[in-house]
């Protein structure tokens, strides 16, 4: 954005927070994102199912005493009624709960950044498209790896015609960190427990993310999947591992390998995309170096912060001079600011079409995914429409 808007509009965007505690995996990554740019102020929260630990989240934050919410439907009711309410709530709770709290917030005019997987089924997602639509609300969903200048670059490779025509599509998320089911019921992440997003809770965990990162990379979408899920962890009760594989228009095939207990393996979300031409290879975990390599010309090695090596679209992605690594946060902060950027145009009544988030439309499809893959997993790996 550029500084000029936030000029016009005078003030930062106020902002609050449902779930993201200090006893939350994601919470503080949202806070250091939405910092980055300086475009957001924490004024309300219902950070944390315990009493407690939302109320010394608060604290931490800055937030007022009498903005730090037990409740989020009681932070909705009162923020709505402040002359000063936010205007933008970040729902970072387990996805069980996403649809409820978007519901509840855009009813009362608050636009919505949400966390991934957007809700837990397409009914619920499908749904939340309709309040979308016929709310004046924005609505941002953070697969944030699409904010990394590499992938966006990559996307502009692909738009640019520079692999030609794309015949095979392969996106892995393989991280290992799961090797061991946790034994006592407290301690356990609801991401291994059934009763939040049902056995396939893997496939929203992960599986969105790497549907939604190949479908942003290629501009494609498949049209059918064949998906087989499976329990490799003695003791545990939702899938851990999982192998898929897509068909797209003229029978071209498509593959994801989506697992918790990749023994040694750390993050593991990468996508490696062939054309006609040539190939794109990239890893969250090396996310500076986008690879592109032909049969003709010798491997290239795109990095960022070059604006005469880069496309506007990836070039915009950047913060920092050449050589200078960037990483997560930054990557995340781009969902952020573009976010932001849309937000105060639409507000000062300004034309903007800079920058991307994952929108309600991109939520619709990771659940059309989810659920076409549970349906195949539960039918033995037949293939289903997507
Ligand atoms: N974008 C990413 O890369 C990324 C990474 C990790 C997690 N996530 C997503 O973020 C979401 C949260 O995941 P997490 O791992 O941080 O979960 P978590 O269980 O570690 O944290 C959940 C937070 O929500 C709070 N909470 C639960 N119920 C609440 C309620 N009724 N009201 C207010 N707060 C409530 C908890 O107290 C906690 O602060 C999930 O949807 C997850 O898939 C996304």
């Amino acid at each position: 954005m550029s500084s000029s808007l936030l000029n016009k509009f005078g003030r930062r965007i106020r902002w609050g927070m449902v779930g993201g505690g200090i006893d939350s995996l994601i919470g503080e990554t949202h806070r250091l994102s939405a910092r980055v740019d300086n475009r957001y102020e924490l004024i309300a929260g219902a950070l944390s199912i315990d009493p407690l630990i939302a109320k010394k989240t608060s604290e931490l934050c800055l937030i007022n005493n009498d903005r730090s919410y037990e409740d989020f439907h009681m932070m909705a009711e009162n923020e709505s009624k402040r002359e000063d309410g936010i205007e933008v709530v970040t729902i970072a709770t387990p996805p069980h709960l996403h649809f409820e709290i978007a519901k509840i917030f855009l009813a009362k005019g608050i636009s919505v950044i949400c966390e991934k997987p957007i809700t837990k089924n397409l009914s619920e997602a499908l749904e939340l498209k309709q309040i979308v639509e016929k709310s004046k609300c924005l609505f941002a969903l953070t697969h944030c790896y699409t904010g990394y200048p590499m992938v966006r670059e990559a996307r502009e490779k692909v738009k640019s015609g520079a692999i030609g025509q794309i015949r095979q599509i392969q996106c892995d998320f393989v991280s290992g960190p799961f090797m061991v089911e946790e034994k006592d019921i407290r301690k356990k992440h609801w991401r291994f427990k059934p009763e939040y997003m049902g056995k396939e809770t893997i496939l929203g965990e992960i599986g969105t993310h790497a549907y939604n990162l190949a479908t942003f990379v290629t501009l494609e979408k498949p049209l059918r999947v064949s998906a087989n899920l499976r329990v490799l962890t003695y003791g545990r009760q939702t899938y851990d591992d999982g192998q898929l594989v897509f068909e797209y228009s003229n029978g071209r095939l498509g593959r994801m390998w989506l697992s918790f207990v990749a023994a040694g393996n750390e993050h593991g979300l990468s996508f490696k995309i062939y054309g006609t031409k040539g190939s794109l290879e990239w890893s969250q975990e090396q996310p500076e170096s986008l690879y592109l390599r032909s049969p003709s010309n010798a491997e290239q090695r795109i990095t960022p912060g070059f604006p005469e090596r880069m496309s506007v679209g990836g070039y915009h992605a950047c913060r920092l001079r050449e050589g200078h690594p960037e990483g997560y946060v930054l990557a995340f902060a781009n969902l952020y600011r573009d976010f932001a950027d849309k937000f105060i145009s639409k507000k000062i009544g300004v034309e903007n079409s800079s920058g991307h988030f994952p929108d309600i439309y991109d939520g619709v499809e990771t659940m059309k995914f989810y659920d076409a893959a549970s349906r195949s997993n539960q039918n033995d790996g037949a293939w289903i429409s997507i």
